[in-house]
């Protein structure tokens, strides 16, 4: 069995039982190779837009016998995959706003998915509110913490209930709240500290837009809020 890091664990965990995925910028291909060795799906398709990525996919893909059960194809998003042929797609380690700019290609495919797992490498804030005023819903979301780094993984679907939210939610996702992540905690300190710094280096540059300004402050004030909530309760 193959082994991978907590992030990939965390991802696979989210995709839960299928037919068929997807993994759209599968570089080593461990998403859908683990997925097929821990028996959650019987094949799947794994893809990426670059060569390098795709021959070392191949070689490990190979490695552990699995040819018949992955297949690999090379292509932007989600143009590799025909109409109706793949239950989920799972999105990770690529920014959000590419994400947005994949699935707003293909939207029809995304829609028919049963659930889309993304794991958005930053700008997670464009990706939320991306999908939520698409009629996506986030059914639910967790953390991961790997090699000192902590990542969001959303599952969502789509419901058709195009829907907004304080943009507090958009940073941090609401489900998280919700759920009570065990890792929800220093997740926030994290963030509170990286807001920090923006909100202060705007403090000191010359040319500042004072709305662009007051909606990070306010941003740092919920986020605080937030984790005094969280940790007193
Ligand atoms: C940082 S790697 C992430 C690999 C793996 N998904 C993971 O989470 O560990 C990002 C991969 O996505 C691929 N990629 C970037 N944009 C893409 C696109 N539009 N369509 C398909 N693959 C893409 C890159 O070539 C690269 O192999």
């Amino acid at each position: 069995m193959i082994k991978i890091g907590n992030r990939l664990l965390k991802i696979a965990s989210m995709v839960g039982k299928c037919e068929k995925p997807a993994d759209i910028g599968t570089d080593h291909a461990y998403i859908p190779i683990y997925l097929v060795q821990a028996g959650m799906c019987g094949k799947a398709v794994a893809t990426d837009v670059r060569e390098g990525p795709l021959m070392k996919a191949r070689k490990n893909i190979e490695k552990y016998r699995l040819s018949d059960r992955i297949e690999l194809r090379m292509g932007d998003g989600l143009k590799p995959i025909g109409e109706n042929e793949c239950d989920v797609f799972i999105i990770a380690g690529i920014g959000g706003v590419v994400m947005t700019e994949i699935l707003e290609t293909s939207l029809e495919k995304a829609k028919k998915a049963k659930a889309l797992i993304l794991q958005p490498a930053y700008y997670d804030e464009v990706l939320r509110e991306y999908l939520y005023k698409k009629g996506f819903c986030i059914e639910t979301e967790a953390l991961a913490e790997d090699e000192g780094r902590m990542y969001a993984i959303i599952r969502a679907y789509f419901d058709g209930i195009a829907r907004s939210d304080d943009d507090l939610y958009y940073h941090i996702g609401r489900s998280l709240f919700v759920n009570r992540d065990p890792l929800l905690g220093s997740f926030l300190q994290r963030r509170i500290r990286i807001q920090t710094n923006i909100v202060n280096g705007m403090r000191k540059s010359a040319k500042v837009d004072e709305r662009e300004y007051l909606e990070q402050y306010n941003l740092l004030v919920k986020m605080k809020k937030a984790y005094e909530d969280f940790a007193g309760n």
